[in-house]
Order: C-alpha cells, then structure tokens, then sequence
C-alpha cells in the first residue's frame, strides 16, 4: 500500500512512548501492525509490559513475538491504548472498525488512562462519513435490526468476505452503513443505534483519543495533543 512509509512511522512513534511496567492495549489494523512489531523489538531489548490484544490478529502477532498477554476475563484497566482509526475529525472524533474490530476496541480504549491514535495523515478529516460506519449486529435475527436501522436512515451492507458474511472475533456481523450523505449530529444518532437490541456496538469512538500520532509519506512522525 502507497502510504505504509506513513503507517509505519505513526505505528514505530507510538511504540517509544510506552513505558516499563505499562498495561497496554494492541490495536488492530495495517497501522497497528507496525506499532506491534516495534514493541515486539522493544520487548526483546528488555521492555517489561503486559498486553492485551484487540483482536486475534493483533494477539497473534503479539504472542509470536514473545509479549505477554493479560487473559480477556482479568482486563481491568489499562495504562495506555494504541490503535488506528478509519478516520478522525478535528475534534478528535473518529471512526474506526474498517478492519471488524471495534467491539473490542471500544472495551479495550475505554479501560485505558489514555488511548493513543496512530494514523497516516489522509486519515484526519474535516467532516467525519466518507468512510462507512461499521455497526456490529448479532447473526440473530439480523434482517430485523437492519430494519430497525433503515428507519433511522442508517443504510448500508453486510460486510462480506468473499461470498460469505464477514464474521467478527465475537461470532457476529458487521454492516457498513453509507453516512456520505449524513449531515446530522453523530452522537445523537449513535445513541439511537446502540438501542436497537441486537446492535453490539458501532465504530463511533467519541471522545476516547488523547495524544494522536500522525505518520507522514516522507518517514516523519509527530505527536500532537491537539489536531
Ligand atoms: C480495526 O477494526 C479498525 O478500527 C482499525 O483500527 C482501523 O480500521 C484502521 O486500520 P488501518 O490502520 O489498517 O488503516
């Protein structure tokens, strides 16, 4: 992918701000990645951490490179989180879960004192919805919640992989809802969705970013407070 120069520049500076003795969270996704593989190094030159992992793959990729991993069922709270973003506003809003792991994302970022966004910078935008809106759904009764939905005027696909539904790390669907056109308040909207029963969660991460790490297509990385 053209802009990995900058994925891995945001994903290696995030990995220096991690400290001995931290709890941390993994991210998922190619920007994620490369914040793994340097913490992975860094593990290995004698950083003492414990983690956990956003989805499989991040655990995976963890687990390979020897960092030790806090079991999902003593998750309490976490010193830091370090994940992507599919887009993210000025004001430090963002969506997330292009890559289907938002569910545990969002419990993962919400124990954290602080989450830590890596991202290339076409990911900052001024207005958040070109990117879908993924929203979690249970496999049960989906037609139904898709419905539930479409009365708010959130319409979209099913994530597909190949000919088959996309299935989540928690054995779920994912529909990526159209939000190109949406010129109303996000938040309002997201509290109407998480009340449909069958909706797990939705990539709506608001207010949950502290420090964003913007990785740029010349190799450079900053980490900024304020966008
Ligand atoms: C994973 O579910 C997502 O939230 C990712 O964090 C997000 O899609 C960013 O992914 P990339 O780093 O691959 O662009």
């Amino acid at each position: 992918m053209s802009n990995d120069k900058a994925k891995q520049a945001a994903g290696y500076k995030a990995a220096e701000l991690v400290e001995d003795g931290m709890k941390v969270g993994l991210g998922t996704g190619s920007t994620a990645y490369f914040f793994i593989e340097k913490l992975i190094e860094r593990c290995k030159s004698g950083l003492k951490i414990e983690a956990i992992a956003t989805s499989k793959k991040s655990s995976d990729q963890a687990k390979a490179g020897g960092i030790k991993l806090i079991p999902c069922d003593q998750l309490e709270y976490l010193d830091i989180d370090v994940d992507g973003a599919d887009e993210i506003n000025l004001q430090k809003q963002m969506i997330k879960g292009g890559g289907g792991a938002l569910f545990r994302e969002k419990i993962i970022a919400c124990s954290a004192r602080e989450m830590i966004v890596i991202v290339s910078e076409d990911k900052i935008v001024e207005k958040l919805g070109e990117h879908a809106l993924p929203i979690e759904i249970t496999s049960y009764g989906y037609p139904s919640i898709i419905e539930k939905l479409r009365r708010l005027d959130v319409v979209g696909e099913i994530r597909k992989d190949k000919e088959k539904f996309y299935v989540t790390d928690n054995g779920n669907l994912i529909l990526d809802a159209n939000m190109k056109n949406y010129s109303g308040d996000f938040r309002e909207l997201d509290t109407k969705i998480i009340k449909i029963p069958g909706v797990i969660e939705t990539g709506l991460f608001w207010n949950l970013a502290g420090r964003v790490v913007i990785g740029y297509n010349d190799g450079r990385a900053e980490i900024k407070g304020a966008l």
